[in-house]
């Protein structure tokens, strides 16, 4: 069933484990996210970012993607279904179609302004209980051609953000969106460590491809609870899908049929998923 993150993520900090947050483009990362979920019977976020949302058709026909499939593949695991960095509007109107938890990005404002409107969110999301997860900090990622490891979040500020009762809160801690370079020197865990000491709130973990498993594990053993993964699993449908073409498999028979042709690439994204819930000690659920 479709359900809210209050109590699967402030169950996943007490208990030190973390539940994964995974980007959907289409139906074949939909039904592959969602099958390795229920095999391993484990509760599941999936996201839409802003781009995505607009890819497909908008809010309302990915929510209702994940609610006819999770109907049609008989999941029974809880599925929460999320806004990934929305902006001011598209967190409102994630809410106003009713999905379950929606993230309000506000790292780019104005300290206040994002402090202003993470407060008006959480206001909106909790008249209906949706949940609400806001950025401090920055994530790095790559800006004209230079991969920057974004700015470090300063724990007075997450602080704040905290006590507007979000239900998760996104800090930068040395962590990259994308593909990490090869000089990255590794999260901060001496800043995650103080914001994890200040701030009972569950943290996330953002740009969760590429990070070494030891090092995921430690940051939830310290306080994250949320990873949030994106680009291995598109990496692994590429590699699966040239794989696939490079065999000249699409050339014999039907294999070109798109029922064919994407299959490989969708089952490389249940394993890296299926493989992720592993590393992130998610329990099932009874
Ligand atoms: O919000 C989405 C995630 O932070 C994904 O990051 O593509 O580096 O895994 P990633
Ligand atoms: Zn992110």
């Amino acid at each position: 069933s479709i359900v809210n993150g209050n109590e699967i993520f402030a169950a996943a900090r007490k208990g030190h484990y973390a539940v994964g947050a995974f980007n959907i483009n289409n139906l074949e990362w939909t039904r592959s996210i969602l099958a390795a979920a229920q095999e391993t019977n484990t509760p599941i976020l999936v996201q839409t970012s802003m781009g995505a949302g607009k890819y497909m058709g908008g809010y309302e026909l990915c929510l209702n993607l994940v609610q006819q499939t999770v109907k049609s593949m008989g999941i029974t695991v809880p599925v929460v279904m999320h806004l990934d960095h929305g902006n001011y509007e598209a967190a409102k109107e994630c809410i106003e179609v009713g999905y379950t938890s929606v993230m309000f990005d506000g790292h780019d404002l104005p300290f206040e302004e994002n402090l202003e409107k993470t407060k008006e969110i959480v206001a909106l999301a909790h008249a209906k209980n949706i949940s609400v997860e806001a950025e401090v900090g920055s994530i790095g990622g790559e800006e004209d051609g230079i991969i920057g490891e974004g700015e470090l979040a300063d724990v007075e500020e997450a602080k704040k953000i905290a006590a507007t009762g979000v239900d998760y809160l996104a800090c930068g801690i040395g962590n990259i969106h994308g593909k990490y370079p090869a000089n990255w020197t590794g999260l901060h865990f001496d800043r995650l460590k103080e914001l994890a000491d200040e701030i009972s709130t569950p943290l996330v973990l953002h740009g969760g491809s590429g990070i070494p498993k030891d090092q995921i594990q430690k940051a939830i053993s310290m306080g994250v609870s949320k990873v949030n993964v994106n680009t291995e699993c598109q990496l692994a449908f590429a590699d699966a899908t040239r794989k696939y073409i490079e065999a000249g498999k699409d050339l014999e028979g039907k294999g070109y049929d798109p029922r064919k042709l994407l299959a490989p690439g969708a089952k490389a994204i249940t394993d890296i998923v299926r493989e992720r819930i592993d590393w992130f000690g998610t329990p099932s659920v009874k």
